[in-house]
């Protein structure tokens, strides 16, 4: 590691920072050695209604997998986040929302959060709305979805938040999956100037059987389209209900481990499962996290582009930051509209002190050239953030130097869906940075590399990223499938957490992530299946087989390189090949447009007929030289006839 790849703490970062190097050690070491005394203490940044007195309750025991955390504990998420707050800032901003169109904007003040949330609260208590229902959030990026999130939990409702890019047919999967009886939508979206119809895909979505148990679906009026069509007796009009509703509405007590929200996402085979939060160690996990991670003091304003529709908006857009009395931004559009210099614009404008980004995001604005930063000065940023996939050096440096002018640390945080929140991440005044490695584990987090046998390796290594013990944001089970929990998350490594990444640990112990090591893909910071693309595919009449493959791409990080074999005397032509992207986008939504498509007409099986996906990757990547034992196939030869019919050589 040479000198100029390190970026020591700079003393005004020291100067400013909650924690330095010898106290994060300190902190680190307490949480690991007495986790109870350590929780037990750090619980307490939590408002209780009835205090905990258990703190760890955990076994990774592969027969007997089981999580809790201050189990005898009762609170509630929104009333952590709103009430509580009431008295010290109400008349603080909690998020300052920026419109699609540069022109809106306006700041909504934590007592404005708290009366909009309490009285959606009572609207859904009033269409029948009870606690455990599953309610289903299918909305753009406006402060009336935060709400509907906040309204749920205060009144015990476990939400779904489905992401607005996904098509009816995906959203309909995880409407019956969830057996949700409520949908919360708004009439359309609006996204780099564009409306996405979204209460005609929840009209769609219910055609088919998710329709069937669904009760209510309230629509906010975001464009005030009035075409949109209306189902009289199921559908309510969001403003309608708020009018008459009462400010009035105590938060529920909720147990710990009573459930916060589910969340889909995708994994290496099967449909996307539905990932389960509980209360308790959850508001702990992401309220400390955010504070420490971000070094967040009193008065920040704080901005994560994130969508509401990914753990990262739950997490860090919604409840940390919330939880925290936090400033925290909103914004609807994308960054690129309407032009590459929004992101620049929006610091600006609302003096952002904080920004958590993803790499995906840092690498498009960095094709456009520096000209995109022009015309802001971007001077109020005390730190930035990256999240969703492992960042390159170059994208590193470019984040540091162009958007930070050089002067913010940058905090690459690892985590997942399943984590609840950050794992491993530098501490802004403790721990020097380097360009593409997320550094150290967080409080309690316990990481370890195994070979492919589950043996732990020591030093410096790779391996396949674990956890060894229990942190209190991590996922409780999947929705209505414990088994499938235990056996995705628990059954490769005996006692273990399975992260499915792989990652090295250098001579200093920091790690670098190196990606997905199972047949999950990473498309521009969105998880997708290989499993799930796959089985859109083949639902089309005219194909007969598909293998789907990540391949190396320069701003997505990967894109989607699709093999696909057509059923016997369909002739492949490019108009086809549209013809299944458009299929893909409406089976699962645009983050899974395959990028290219190769017709193959055989694939690479071994003789008990699996795929060797490893051949895949490697054509794919136009890395031919590089294929590895092929002795184990089937038949070798489909292998030379997909190397030449490869398109771009
Ligand atoms: C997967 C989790 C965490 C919220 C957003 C994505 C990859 C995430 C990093 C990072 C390298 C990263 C991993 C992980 N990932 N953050 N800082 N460096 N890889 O959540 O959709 O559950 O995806 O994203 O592969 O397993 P998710």
């Amino acid at each position: 590691m040479t000198d100029k790849h390190l970026y020591p703490v700079e003393p005004s970062v020291a100067e400013r920072a909650l924690l330095n190097r010898e106290q994060y050690e300190e902190m680190y070491r307490q949480s690991i050695e007495d986790p109870d005394a350590f929780w037990g203490e750090h619980g307490k940044r939590l408002e209780w209604i009835k205090p905990y007195t258990k703190v760890k309750n955990t076994s990774f025991d592969y027969n007997n997998v089981s999580i809790k955390w201050f189990e005898d504990g009762q609170l509630n998420a929104s009333a952590n986040c709103l009430d509580r707050h009431l008295e010290t800032r109400g008349d603080q901003t909690a998020i300052i929302f920026e419109g699609d169109d540069p022109s809106e904007s306006r700041h909504v003040t934590y007592r404005e959060l708290y009366e909009e949330t309490c009285k959606f609260a009572n609207v859904l208590k009033g269409l029948g709305v009870k606690k455990g229902d599953v309610v289903t959030i299918y909305m753009p990026m406006i402060v009336e979805t935060g709400v509907a999130m906040l309204a749920c939990a205060r009144i015990g409702a476990i939400h779904s938040v489905v992401f607005g890019g996904f098509s009816p047919e995906a959203l309909g999967a995880r409407i019956a999956n969830g057996k949700s009886r409520f949908v919360i939508t708004a009439d359309e979206g609006l996204r780099g100037g564009r409306t996405i119809p979204l209460k005609k895909n929840v009209d769609t979505a219910l055609k088919n059987e998710a329709g069937a148990n669904v009760d209510k679906v309230v629509v906010v009026s975001r464009t005030g389209n009035k075409d949109v069509p209306w189902n009289a007796g199921r559908d309510e009009r969001y403003e309608d209900l708020m009018a008459s509703a009462s400010t009035d509405c105590p938060p529920e007590p909720m147990n710990a481990e009573d459930p916060l929200f589910m969340l889909y996402t995708s994994g290496s085979t099967g449909a996307p499962k539905g990932v389960l939060h509980t209360t308790g160690g959850y508001m702990v996990f992401t309220s400390m996290t955010h504070e420490y991670v971000f070094d967040y003091h009193d008065g920040d304003v704080y901005w994560c582009t994130a969508d509401f529709g990914w753990v990262t908006g739950h997490s860090y857009i919604l409840y940390g930051p919330l939880c925290n009395g936090a400033v925290s931004l909103l914004f609807e559009g994308v960054p690129s509209y309407p032009d590459s210099s929004r992101m620049g614009q929006i610091v600006d404008k609302h003096q952002v002190n904080i920004l958590y980004t993803a790499p995906t995001a840092i690498r498009a604005l960095m094709a456009e050239g520096e000209a995109c930063m022009k015309g802001t000065t971007r001077k109020s940023l005390k730190l930035l953030g990256s999240v969703g996939e492992p960042i390159n050096p170059e994208a590193w440096e470019w984040y540091h130097r162009v958007i930070g002018n050089s002067q913010c640390p940058i905090v690459d945080t690892w985590w997942q869906t399943e984590t609840g929140g950050i794992l491993i991440s530098p501490l802004p005044g403790a721990v020097d940075l380097k360009p593409g490695s997320a550094t150290v584990p967080f409080f309690g987090v316990l990481p370890g590399l195994v070979d492919s046998e589950g043996n732990l390796l020591e030093g410096k290594t790779d391996g396949n990223l674990v956890i060894l013990d229990s942190w209190p944001g991590q996922m409780r089970t999947i929705y209505g499938d414990h088994d499938r929990f235990v056996q995705t998350y628990f059954s490769a490594y005996k006692g273990m957490y399975f992260t499915g990444d792989g990652a090295r640990r250098d001579e200093d112990g920091d790690y670098w992530i190196t990606g997905r090591v199972d047949d999950v893909l990473n498309v521009s910071g969105h998880r997708l299946g290989t499993a799930e693309v796959e089985s859109a595919l083949v639902a089309h009449e005219k194909v007969a087989e598909a293998a789907v493959v990540g391949f190396p791409h320069d701003i997505k990080g990967q894109g989607l390189y699709v093999y696909v074999t057509l059923m016997q005397g369909i002739e492949p032509s490019d108009e086809l090949k549209k013809e299944l992207v458009q299929w893909v986008r409406k089976e699962i939504g645009p983050i899974a447009s395959p990028d290219v498509i190769q017709w193959a007409p055989g694939l690479p099986k071994t003789r008990s007929g699996k795929i060797m996906r490893r051949i895949l990757r490697k054509i794919a990547a136009n890395e031919h030289d590089q294929l590895g034992d092929t002795s184990t196939l089937a038949d070798p030869s489909v292998v030379d006839d997909l190397i030449d019919s490869r398109e771009f050589k």
